[in-house]
């Protein structure tokens, strides 16, 4: 019965997906190395990398370590980095005072990177949770319920500044207070620091999904503590216009690109984005997104190089001209 059955069909989708080659012509959607950046945690001191123990594969590396990975990242092709400091206990205060300190370690890592691999974009952060004793991005306000969001502004435009004249290409300012791009693209603009950009984080959400990066930067972590409540300044995750809202107001302060974090639970969010902005558009697949997958194929229940390679091609699909994600050498090198 079967092979006597043939449908009278003329339209067989199906004919574009009978090779490899094939398929090769018709993807809509490719990932290359050009299109990701690699997020990386820099250490003081002189020792071995430190492993990062719910981001398998992650490492926390020391200044001279770290110059070495930059120079390999940019050898396949991977154009930027963005750094991200994890400082002793003793190195924090209330006030996240360290965040000013011109020969901070970030500092440090930003002077040794540029001295010897010039052509690499180096991003940094711009927030004080990993200067700060109590995790959060900003000063806390007197009674400490909460972020000084003007004062907060004020710190944040300084450390902007000081990491533009060390020699940084985009600053990221991650703390999403109100008005702090165009207050700190008014404060480049006056120090002289003009092609310095900005990489806002634009859309961030309250998420659930950077518990592994907190432990990463020991922001206020650990099993036994309560996940740091961060929703009076990142967005609700069921808020799609207010994102946008927050896109747009960055877009108009002066933001070069914008971004939606975490991104493969925010599709939704990038493709709106892609759609309403001008502006190329970046997303970040955090810690918890890159945990996940790691965890599921420790146990053999996910193939990790499909699911990793899927996962960013769906981001890329959605919208996004760039990626943050900490496979980025790992499908640099496609292994
Ligand atoms: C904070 C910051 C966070 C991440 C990047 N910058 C965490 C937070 O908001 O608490 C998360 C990145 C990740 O989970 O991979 N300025």
């Amino acid at each position: 019965m079967n092979e006597e059955f043939k449908l009278e069909l003329s339209i067989r989708p199906r004919r574009l997906r009978s090779s490899v080659s094939r398929r090769a012509l018709v993807a809509e959607t490719r990932l290359a190395p050009s299109d990701l950046i690699s997020p990386l945690f820099v250490v003081d001191g002189d020792g071995d990398p430190e492993p990062v123990e719910a981001m398998p594969g992650v490492v926390r590396f020391p200044v001279r370590r770290l110059v070495t990975e930059c120079r390999e990242l940019f050898e396949l092709g991977i154009p930027a980095v963005a750094l991200f400091p994890c400082l002793e206990a003793s190195q924090k205060d209330a006030t996240g005072s360290g965040a000013l300190d011109g020969n901070t370690l970030v500092l440090r890592a930003v002077r040794a990177i540029k001295r010897d691999v010039p052509g690499l974009t180096v991003i940094t952060d711009i927030a004080l949770d990993p200067y700060t004793t109590h995790g959060h991005d900003g000063l806390l306000n007197g009674d400490g319920t909460d972020v000084d969001n003007d004062a907060t502004v004020a710190v944040l435009t300084r450390m902007a500044v000081l990491h533009a004249e060390t020699g940084v290409d985009w600053v990221a300012p991650s703390d999403m207070m109100d008005g702090r791009v165009g207050t700190i693209r008014a404060a480049l603009d006056t120090a002289g620091a003009t092609d310095t950009g900005i990489l806002a984080y634009s859309a961030k959400f309250a998420s659930a999904f950077y518990g592994p990066f907190r432990e990463a930067v020991g922001s206020a972590t650990g099993r036994d503590r309560p996940v740091l409540d961060k929703r009076t300044y990142q967005l609700e995750p069921g808020n799609r216009r207010e994102a946008l809202r927050e896109v747009w107001l960055d877009e108009s302060e002066g933001a070069d690109v914008v971004m939606v974090k975490p991104a493969g639970p925010y599709l939704d969010i990038i493709r709106d984005v892609r759609e309403q902005s001008g502006l190329p558009v970046a997303a970040y697949q955090v810690s918890g997104e890159y945990a996940q997958i790691h965890a599921a194929a420790e146990r053999g229940w996910l193939d990790l190089r499909a699911c990793r390679d899927e996962s960013l091609l769906a981001i890329k699909r959605a919208g996004a001209d760039m990626i943050l994600t900490y496979f980025a050498r790992a499908v640099a090198e496609r292994r």
